[in-house]
């Protein structure tokens, strides 16, 4: 052999380990990412400052009003299964201003059998919270 083929298969070989190499960095990139995926969504519901939808409804106090499994109690009406009236977007306003919907029939019947009792405005709350907890009144 001469020099210059020495050179030559060294960079050859050379070329083949870095070529191994990085197929094999390559690999574990992928791996790595898939675990990361799995991790994180297992976080997500982990985290306690996620809170579900129902867990907000009782943190808020609708259950003292509403009965601890919303069937309703003689403060306030039953509001499981609001989905029959409500739209997401129109509930979700609801609670951040509950007094500009107290006109429709439903709302005069309350009037008359809660009389000194008044849902209070949620306006405070957190827009993705009031959502959560709408989510839950909608499929529950
Ligand atoms: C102080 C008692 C009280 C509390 C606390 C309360 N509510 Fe109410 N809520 C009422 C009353 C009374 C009504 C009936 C409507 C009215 O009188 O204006 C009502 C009505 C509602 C309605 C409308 C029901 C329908 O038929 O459309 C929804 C939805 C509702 N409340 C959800 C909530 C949620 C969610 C919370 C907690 C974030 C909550 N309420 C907290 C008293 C309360």
């Amino acid at each position: 052999m001469t020099n210059a083929q020495k050179w030559m298969s060294a960079f050859l070989v050379l070329f083949l380990v870095l070529f191994i190499l990085s197929r094999f960095t390559m690999k574990e990139e992928v791996v790595h990412h898939a675990m990361n995926e799995g991790y994180s969504e297992q976080t997500a519901q982990q985290n306690p400052t996620e809170l579900d939808g129902f867990t907000l409804i009782k943190q808020n106090g609708c259950i003292t009003c509403h009965g601890q499994n919303l069937e309703g109690t003689n403060m306030a009406p039953a509001i499981a299964g609001m989905k029959e009236f409500w739209s997401r977007d129109k509930l979700i306003n609801y609670l951040r201003n509950p007094s500009s919907y107290s006109g429709d029939k439903r709302f005069q019947e309350y009037k008359l059998k809660y009389k000194n009792i008044v849902m209070p405005s949620y306006g405070n709350l957190d827009v993705k919270d009031l959502g959560k907890m709408v989510d839950y009144l909608l499929t529950k």
